[in-house]
């Protein structure tokens, strides 16, 4: 019987760069997480790191980075959607993962009963109240307690090695 053969770990020293080679092997969704200022303007932006946390309360986890322009105004609205998006919806992925003044402007949206904007075309729409909020290097970990769930179903897309890529059954 032949050995089984052992692949060889990249030539790459433990850091920044590998790290970030690695997780980009981890293929996830891809989400918009948006909301409402009280002012009525309306912020969103791309996100990956959307964890379904717990289900006794329902509570999603979403993780953001201490530099995005979305972060403080959700630390005041305390209230944030989960739009899962659908496998048509790279460029909206690509226009809330830049820093553009109003994401909104050109993406089809309506606001639910608890006031937050849900993108038309996604596959869900989780609405949520931020329960605790724990900064970690340099995100920052919101907890989300689940007030409403609107699925739509579809295909989602998929964020991997870069590139976006489409469910295939194996
Ligand atoms: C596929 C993808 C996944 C991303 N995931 C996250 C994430 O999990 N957390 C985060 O803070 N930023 C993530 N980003 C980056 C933000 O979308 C990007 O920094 C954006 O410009 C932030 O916008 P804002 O500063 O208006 O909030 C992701 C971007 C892409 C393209």
């Amino acid at each position: 019987m032949n050995a089984p053969v052992i692949a060889k770990p990249a030539a790459l020293p433990i850091g920044p760069d590998l790290f970030k080679t690695v997780s980009s092997h981890w293929p996830s969704g891809v989400a918009v997480i948006t909301t409402a200022a009280g002012d009525g303007s309306l912020h969103g932006l791309t996100m990956s790191a959307v964890i379904a946390l717990s289900l006794d309360p329902m509570q999603f986890l979403i993780s953001l980075d201490k530099t995005s322009n979305t972060l403080p105004v959700l630390k005041a609205t305390k209230r944030f959607c989960i739009n899962f998006l659908s496998r048509e919806q790279q460029d909206i992925c690509m226009l809330f993962a830049s820093k553009a003044a109003d994401k909104f402007a050109s993406v089809s949206h309506r606001l639910s009963d608890l006031g937050l904007p849900l993108i038309e075309g996604a596959v869900s729409c989780i609405s949520c109240d931020v329960s605790s909020i724990i900064p970690s290097g340099d995100h920052e970990i919101m907890i989300g307690d689940v007030r409403d769930i609107e699925h739509f179903g579809g295909e989602p897309l998929i964020h991997f090695k870069r590139t976006f890529h489409q469910v295939q059954p194996g």
